[in-house]
């Protein structure tokens, strides 16, 4: 997923230039603004957590550009290319990372990547399946008005 910073630096198309440039295809891919709702669902394992509020408030200032990225070992090599959480600790310890390149801090880290198999499934399902056709059912709605 690139975050809202990613996107507000425009960093969308240079981000996909790495990421084919690595090996990966690119299954699936959606723009999507999420509300406060979407956001608790998607990081409730950190609902608990001191930086949960800013969490929010963060990933709902701005869309969100998510894909579906396939690669032989992709959540491991996908993480690596990100970087650590930290986007200033990227900076130093690896500068090659995309957080590196486009992320300013713990919070706007420009990018996100699932951190297992079980979690990239849920993930994949939360935005293409759940969200996906909540979409679909908003433009039907909005058609019959
Ligand atoms: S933890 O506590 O180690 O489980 O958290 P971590 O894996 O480092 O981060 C989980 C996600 O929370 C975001 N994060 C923050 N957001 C706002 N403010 C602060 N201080 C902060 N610290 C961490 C972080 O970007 C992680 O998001 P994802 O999308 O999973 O990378």
């Amino acid at each position: 997923m690139i975050k809202p910073d990613g996107l507000f630096g425009n960093y969308t198309d240079e981000i996909k230039k790495v990421i084919l440039e690595s090996g990966f295809s690119i299954l699936e891919e959606m723009m999507v603004q999420l509300d406060e709702n979407y956001v608790t669902i998607f990081y409730a394992e950190h609902s608990k957590k001191s930086f949960f509020p800013r969490l929010v408030k963060y990933m709902t200032s701005g869309p969100v550009f998510v894909m579906v990225l396939e690669k032989v070992n992709a959540i491991a090599d996908w993480r690596a290319l990100i970087g650590p959480t930290d986007a200033r600790k990227a900076k130093v310890t690896h500068p090659n990372s995309i957080r590196a390149l486009c992320g300013l801090d713990s919070e706007k880290n420009c990018v996100h990547g699932s951190d297992s198999p079980q979690s990239a499934a849920r993930e994949i399902s939360f935005f293409f399946e759940e969200i996906s056709s909540g979409l679909e059912r908003d433009r039907l709605d909005a058609r019959r008005c």
